[in-house]
């Protein structure tokens, strides 16, 4: 299947979830506002080239699980920019849902994102097991233990100089389990053993951490056009960073060797469990900064 008709496909799922009878009108609105920005749909793509490669044939249900984890990031980037955490007036190359729409919007919109993906994953046609252990290990990566608790640790780092090993915890929590999830949830559904289960999520995390020290280091690097959002706010806001605490070039071999870390995690698969990891190391790939 071409990338474009995966897109299409989770793009659709999402509508069709928001095209039910509605309760306020002006919510929808504010929901895909952000979710029709043009985000990169990293994460579910990532579930949806996981999956086709065990072997799968992709299905609504997948692609419902690939839109459910993709609605709670929008979310998370909603609040993310809100005034009382980043303060950010772009993303994805719009406004922040909040100078569009106002606060009141904006946090209700992230609120309804958040709860809105559980009912997709449970209305998903997949084994009642299987999606109860998807939508226990979606909240695992969202909620107190994983996005929202390396948030609320980021918030608090703001106010003092961390340690490497401080900011790795922030990072491997706030972007790290997110984007973890495509690993642990193709593993789920796939119905892996323990051992495959365990480099799957040990490969998801290296790639999740080595995506928020990216994302660092373009706050340094890139401009407005390239990230769709305000360059330099981790710099002004002398926040820690990799690039802060490591200096640019080596933040830079920090990301190298951890997306060497997936692409290991990625042989292992192939060696062990006959997965076919060729269209996923091309994302990989593509995820490195060249020079
Ligand atoms: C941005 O994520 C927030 C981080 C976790 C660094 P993405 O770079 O995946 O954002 P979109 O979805 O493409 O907008
Ligand atoms: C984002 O980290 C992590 C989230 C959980 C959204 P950042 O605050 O660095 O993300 P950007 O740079 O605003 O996209
Ligand atoms: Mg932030
Ligand atoms: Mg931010
Ligand atoms: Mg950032």
């Amino acid at each position: 299947m071409k990338q474009v008709e995966r897109l299409n496909w989770i793009e659709q799922v999402i509508l069709d979830f928001y095209g039910q009878e509605p309760v306020a009108l002006r919510l929808i609105e504010t929901i895909l506002y952000s979710i029709q920005a043009g985000g990169k749909r990293l994460r579910p793509l990532l579930l949806l080239e996981l999956l086709e490669g065990f072997g799968l044939s992709l299905t609504t249900a997948h692609v419902q699980v690939a839109a459910a984890l993709e609605m709670i990031h929008t979310g998370s980037l909603i609040h993310d920019d809100l005034p009382a955490m980043d303060d950010d007036d772009y993303r994805r190359g719009r406004l922040t849902s909040h100078k569009k729409f106002g606060e009141d919007r904006a946090i209700l919109a992230g609120d309804s994102l958040f709860l809105d993906s559980y009912a997709l994953v449970a209305s998903a046609e997949l084994s009642s097991q299987i999606r109860v252990e998807l939508i226990a290990e979606l909240s695992k990566a969202a909620g107190t233990f994983g996005m929202v608790g390396g948030q609320v640790l980021d918030m608090e780092g703001e106010k003092r100089k961390l340690n490497l090993s401080e900011l790795q915890a922030i990072h491997a929590h706030k972007t790290g389990k997110l984007l973890a999830y495509p690993f642990v949830a193709a593993g789920i559904m796939v119905e892996a053993d323990a051992k495959m289960k365990n480099i799957l999520q040990e490969t998801g995390e290296w790639l999740g951490l080595a995506f928020q020290v990216r994302d660092d280091i373009l706050d340094v690097t890139a401009s407005f056009e390239e990230l769709g959002k305000t360059p330099h706010k981790d710099l002004v806001a002398d926040k820690s960073t990799y690039p802060a605490l490591l200096g640019l070039e080596e933040a830079k071999d920090y990301l190298e060797m951890s997306l060497d870390r997936v692409v290991t995690g990625l042989v292992a698969l192939e060696e062990q469990a006959g997965f076919q990891a060729d269209k996923i190391r091309e994302i990989v790939e593509s995820l490195r900064l060249d020079g």
